[in-house]
């Protein structure tokens, strides 16, 4: 039986490599996304890698929902091996106009969707005897904010809270299930395009690397955490930035 992997926000962008990292591991991958036809093509390119692809058209926020995935999932392969809970996000409103609603949607977006997907698919995982899930926090979680024209202290505040509920959860799933977070810095991709369009080569100055990161940057870690074995890392969130030290 090959090992299968939900990637939420696996569309396009990140979660689009990172789907491809783990179906170059071996793993078959179920995307979700709100993006149905950006799905469609990212499920075109992993299947000719071999692997099969399911596509579940879903907003993350949606509890519900997430439990109508995991249990389609798990009918279909009979297991959930790896979950790597990547859509999210950013809010650029700073906090004299930003309305509750507004903050609300961005800790369900980043946030809670990772709640959603864990509940479901922690008692699977603990079963089993085995399980990593992986959560995309961000640089901002730490720096409070690189580029603000993306995000401020809304998103800051929802990518914090993905490490502490990584550093809780992988006390409480432990030994069986493996919880890491990774933090990217600034990541090429659709989300992060305007700004990086705009200002990419200020911002490389001020990176170490002197490049901004590409979603492979990004997809080699996951892939390392969701499929290394032995594996002796859990509770720990992993900056990805090419070391952005003038933020
Ligand atoms: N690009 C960066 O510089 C950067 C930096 C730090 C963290 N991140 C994080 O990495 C993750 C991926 O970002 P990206 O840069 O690839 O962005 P992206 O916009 O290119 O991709 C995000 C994907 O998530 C999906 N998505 C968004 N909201 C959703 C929802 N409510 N329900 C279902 N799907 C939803 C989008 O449709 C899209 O396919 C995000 O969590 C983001 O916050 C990105």
């Amino acid at each position: 039986m090959s090992k299968v992997a939900i990637v939420t926000g696996g569309a396009r962008g990140i979660g689009r490599a990172c789907a491809h990292a783990l179906a170059r591991q071996g793993f078959d991958i179920a995307l979700v996304d709100l993006l149905v036809p950006e799905m469609q093509r990212t499920q075109g390119e992993i299947e000719a890698l071999g692997r099969s692809v399911s596509i579940h058209e879903a907003d993350v926020s949606d509890f519900a929902r997430a439990g109508e995935i995991v249990a389609a999932v798990t009918r279909q392969h009979g297991r959930v091996d790896v979950l790597v809970n990547n859509a999210g996000r950013g809010n650029p409103t700073g906090i004299l106009d930003i309305t509750e609603e507004e903050f609300d949607r961005t800790i369900a977006v980043n946030l809670k969707s990772c709640f959603n997907y864990i509940r479901h698919v922690a008692p699977l995982m603990k079963a089993q005897g085995s399980g990593r899930i992986i959560s995309m926090s961000s640089l901002n979680a730490h720096s409070g904010g690189v580029t603000a024209a993306v995000s401020r202290f809304s998103y800051a505040a929802a990518k914090a809270g993905i490490l502490g509920m990584t550093r809780a959860l992988a006390k409480e799933l432990g030994p069986e299930i493996l919880v890491n977070a990774i933090c990217p810095g600034v990541i090429e991709t659709e989300l992060g395009n305007s700004i990086t369009r705009a200002r990419g080569p200020e911002l490389a100055r001020g990176i170490a690397l002197q490049r901004l990161g590409k979603p492979a940057d990004v997809a080699n870690i996951v892939a390392f955490l969701a499929a290394s074995e032995p594996c002796f890392i859990t509770g720990q969130d992993f900056v990805v930035d090419g070391f952005q030290y003038n933020v």
